[in-house]
């Protein structure tokens, strides 16, 4: 029921904390399977700060739209481009249907199709029913990434592009890029390459010398990339991040938004009113980490990853999906819907889905509470 008469800010706030004190917090160690983190609190303050700026009405907020540029140009140099074309925007999701809109719109195609991996997230499916095209599955190899003779078979006079992933929400796997560029170059189709989750890994693992095939702009048939900031990049949610190589793919999701109260603007993205702080964090955190400070996080993300994957193979009927290649640890138990329950009523905040389980080594996971997992996990299987 509506309240007809307001209460104290103590009280509503007492109120929220007993409400909220059966959510899992990332800082409590907990979530293991989530992509999301708890924000860098250099983040955490700068959205504090300017938490009224909207970049909807960017006529009103010249400034914050000036830092939003400086982010995408950031963020594209970090992919390989000088100069790219895009937005800070809600998420993966809403960058994902915002490449599929570009190129729908840019095709001259009347039952449009967009071919991409089985392993895609379902953001994709979203954008199917929204923008009316055709979604065609490419088959997976053995690796788990997508298998590129497979979308070669799939591509007719329909197809508007083609979707490659660096860093499959399951499995962390970046699929052969090159290879999809390749491809797209010859066919003349636009790849975008979801990055929602590699975009903030790739390049500083690659860095480090992980040994992980190219992803971003420096391949010519990539003409678009979703990163996310919201994820390792360690803004506060929502941030996530589109980016087009040229113009063009962004001038066809505008529309015109005339009665603006900073004057007429052209919108690209889903969301009207948007938030002006999320873009200035990211600007922030960029500016605040550097290069380094993020390979110093994924540093530690990698190798904890590849602990964790040693460990977990010491646990009798417990196996993994595969090999870690980003800092996503996915495994296999015979007894797995049990485990997954089991796992719940102890308190840790994963979930079986497609036959496994995926912990995510996001920032706020330590060794700690890695080893009390594999400690509750084994008694799990164990029968204890
Ligand atoms: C590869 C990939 N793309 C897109 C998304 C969607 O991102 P969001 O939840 O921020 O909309 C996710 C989310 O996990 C993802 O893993």
């Amino acid at each position: 029921m509506f309240p007809k008469k307001g209460a104290s800010e103590e009280e509503v706030l007492a109120e929220l904390e007993e409400k909220t004190s059966e959510d899992l917090t990332f800082d409590s160690g907990r979530i293991l399977g989530s992509m999301c983190t708890h924000p860098h609190p250099f983040a955490a303050e700068v959205v504090r700060r300017y938490i009224d700026r909207n970049l909807g009405d960017p006529g009103l907020h010249v400034g914050s739209q000036r830092v939003e540029r400086e982010a995408i140009a950031m963020l594209s140099s970090l992919l390989g481009l000088e100069k790219g074309y895009g937005n800070i925007v809600s998420g993966g999701t809403e960058a994902n249907i915002l490449a599929v809109r570009a190129f729908r719109n840019l095709a001259d195609v009347e039952n449009p199709e967009l071919i991409l991996p089985r392993s895609a997230h379902f953001s994709f499916l979203k954008a199917s029913e929204m923008l009316k095209v055709r979604l065609v599955w490419a088959d997976l190899r053995e690796d788990h990434s997508v298998d590129v003779r497979d979308v070669e078979e799939k591509i007719t006079s329909n197809t508007i592009g083609i979707v490659g992933i660096a860093g499959t929400t399951g499995l962390g796997v970046v699929d052969d890029i090159p290879a999809l560029s390749d491809l797209a170059l010859d066919y003349g189709l636009p790849l975008h390459v979801d990055a929602a989750f590699g975009g903030f890994v790739i390049p500083f693992a690659k860095a480090l010398g992980y040994d992980i095939p190219d992803f971003d702009f420096r391949l010519r048939g990539v003409k678009s990339i979703t990163i996310d900031p919201h994820k390792m990049g360690m803004v506060p949610i929502p941030a996530g991040g589109i980016i087009f190589r040229e113009k063009r793919f962004l001038e066809a999701i505008s529309v015109p938004a005339p009665y603006l109260a900073g004057g007429k603007v052209w919108q690209a993205t889903i969301t009207g009113t948007r938030p002006g702080a999320q873009a200035l964090a990211v600007w922030a955190m960029i500016k605040h980490l550097g290069f380094e400070g993020y390979k110093e996080i994924v540093r530690r993300a990698m190798e904890l990853s590849r602990w964790f994957a040693a460990e977990l193979k010491k646990i009798p009927g417990v196996y993994l999906i595969r090999e870690p290649v980003l800092n996503i640890v996915s495994f296999g138990a015979g007894n797995l819907e049990e485990a997954e329950e089991e796992l719940k009523k102890r308190g840790w905040g994963v979930s079986a889905h497609r036959g496994y389980i995926r912990i995510v080594m996001m920032p706020h996971v330590r060794r700690e509470h890695l080893e009390e997992f594999l400690g509750d996990l084994r008694e799990i299987m164990l029968g204890r």
